[in-house]
């Protein structure tokens, strides 16, 4: 269910081996909010977006939905609250090969405890909202890159997530493409008040995002509601002048 929860990670220190991949990470993600995180490749966006939504525990910090906690929790109960609070989508081998399009995007609503009648109608809005009822029947091989995303999308949004996390989704899509695939992203999220954590390497899909955050060497870097906040303030102290 789509809640008014704040996303938070507090402290977030994440090691493999002795170099950490988080060296202290502070951040709150407002509910609705579309966030872009860049930075260079190895810099810890990947592990960032893990231990956000549960994936992996950090080594210390920690993460909370609203005043729920997201690290801390058993595995059972990880696993719980991402299949009903968050949504995925990754760069690829997400869907089921064996599966048409209409069985991968019902699935996790049944896993969540939906009906399989009610999935797959679930499922079949979806699909067509992204322009997919044609494909509905086809299997992952039997499409287009771009296709296999929108039902990556399709499905990571059929749960009705609290927060989407999408990990450099269109890397394996020519650039025309992924930026369509990416529009209706983040156009859906907005549209459907999810929040949307959004890993890319592409400057035009994160401009279309309301905040962008960098990350460096495990830290935020720069991070553009921090700028816009600071920015706020002196036009304000200009103000009382
Ligand atoms: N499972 C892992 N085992 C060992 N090292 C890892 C693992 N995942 C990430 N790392 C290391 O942590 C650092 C950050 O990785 P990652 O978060 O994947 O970066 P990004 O997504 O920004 O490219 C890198 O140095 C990477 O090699
Ligand atoms: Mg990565």
């Amino acid at each position: 269910m789509t809640t008014e929860a704040m996303l938070a990670g507090r402290g977030l220190v994440k090691k493999f081996g002795s170099v950490p991949a988080l060296a202290g990470v502070d951040i709150d993600i407002p509910a609705g909010q579309t966030l872009a995180i860049m930075g260079p490749s190895g810099s810890g966006k990947s592990t960032l977006l893990h231990c956000l939504s549960g994936i992996l525990a950090p080594n210390s910090g920690e993460v909370t939905l609203g005043n729920r906690q997201v690290s801390g929790l058993s595995d059972a109960k990880r696993s719980q609250l991402r299949l009903h609070e968050f949504g995925f989508v990754f760069q690829d081998g997400q869907l089921i090969p064996e599966l048409p399009a209409r069985e991968n995007v019902a699935l996790p609503l049944m896993l969540s405890g939906t009906s399989r009648r009610q999935a797959l109608r679930a499922a079949d809005e979806w699909l067509t909202r992204l322009g997919l009822e044609t494909e509905s029947q086809r299997r992952p091989g039997e499409m287009s890159g771009g296709q296999a995303q929108r039902v990556a999308i399709a499905r990571a949004l059929a749960v009705n997530p609290s927060v989407v996390f999408a990990d450099e989704p269109t890397g394996a899509l020519d650039q025309a493409t992924g930026h369509e695939v990416m529009q209706l992203l983040t156009v859906t999220a907005r549209r459907t008040g999810s929040t949307l954590v959004l890993v890319t390497h592409d400057p035009q899909v994160a401009a279309w995002c309301d905040r962008l955050v960098e990350i460096r060497d495990g830290r935020i870097h720069a991070d553009s509601a921090a700028e816009r906040a600071q920015a706020d303030v002196q036009v304000e102290a200009g103000e009382a002048r």
